[in-house]
């Protein structure tokens, strides 16, 4: 369909690789939240900041004219995705969700944070990766140590957290060795899935438990789990 216009909802790197891979013709407009400080390049037209909500969205949807809307947001980013199904609901926009698939495995599933907090013995030393806003949350359990990774420099950690910034992708041997230099006695993490995946196999490797926090409920909407059926998806939406 010429003159084509897709929203990408972005922050990931299945977004990214969408937007590259999309049909020179269409016009792709990658959307970021701007919280983060130095995002990756995007290989099409990039706006940041939000819309103000799904009332926000909706009115950009109409006043844009976006032919489609590709929600690529990351599995813990529920506001956003929550807010792109009610917009296209509003606008009668076609919406299509890119999930990654979860990861599978056996580790002490917790249903969130605080339920993950509560499994941690006293005096454990923790690997943790539960999300840039969560650092307060950790203080909960002051008898506990974590060392925490972020991408963004974390302001005012609690005094029972270690902070790394650091950006992706990690390669296995050197988490093995981050894991051992902080003498970690068990893994947190969310069940983020796709490829970044290398602390929970050297967690595995170095025989730790792992608290995994399951993946949030999001509203129904079409979703697919790979790139490759998203295209195939927007080509049938565009009658390619
Ligand atoms: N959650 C994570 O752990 C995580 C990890 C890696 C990457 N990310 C990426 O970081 C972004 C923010 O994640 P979050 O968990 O803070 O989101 P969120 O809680 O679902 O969304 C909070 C608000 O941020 C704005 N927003 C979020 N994603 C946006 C996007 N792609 N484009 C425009 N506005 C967006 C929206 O503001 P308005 O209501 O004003 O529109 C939304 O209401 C997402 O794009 C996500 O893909 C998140």
């Amino acid at each position: 369909m010429s003159g084509a216009v897709v929203l990408l909802l972005a922050g990931t790197a299945e977004a990214r690789e969408f937007a590259g891979r999309c049909n020179t013709n269409i016009r792709v407009i990658a959307s970021l939240a701007g919280v983060t400080g130095k995002p990756l390049a995007y290989p099409c037209e990039v706006i940041q900041g939000g819309f103000g909500g799904a009332d926000g969205l909706a009115a950009y949807l109409q006043t844009e004219k976006i032919t489609a809307l590709v929600d690529a947001t990351h599995p813990f980013a529920t506001k956003i995705s929550a807010n792109a199904t009610n917009a296209c609901e509003i606008t009668q926009t076609p919406l299509l969700r890119l999930l990654r698939p979860a990861w599978e495995g056996k580790w002490t599933a917790c249903d969130s944070l605080n339920a993950a907090l509560n499994n941690l013995p006293a005096n454990a030393k923790v690997f943790a990766t539960p999300g840039q806003g969560a650092a307060q949350t950790l203080a909960t359990r002051p008898d506990v140590h974590f060392i925490m990774r972020s991408i963004e420099t974390l302001v005012d950690p609690p005094a029972n957290v270690t902070t790394i910034t650091a950006r992706p992708p990690f390669r296995l041997d050197d988490e093995i060795a981050l894991m051992r230099a902080h003498k970690v006695t068990h893994l947190l993490l969310r069940n983020s899935g796709g490829s970044a995946r290398a602390r929970l196999d050297a967690a595995r490797a170095l025989d730790l438990p792992i608290l995994m926090i399951a993946r949030p409920a999001l509203p129904a909407a079409n979703s697919v789990s790979t790139v490759e059926s998203a295209l195939s998806w927007l080509g049938a939406v565009l009658g390619d």
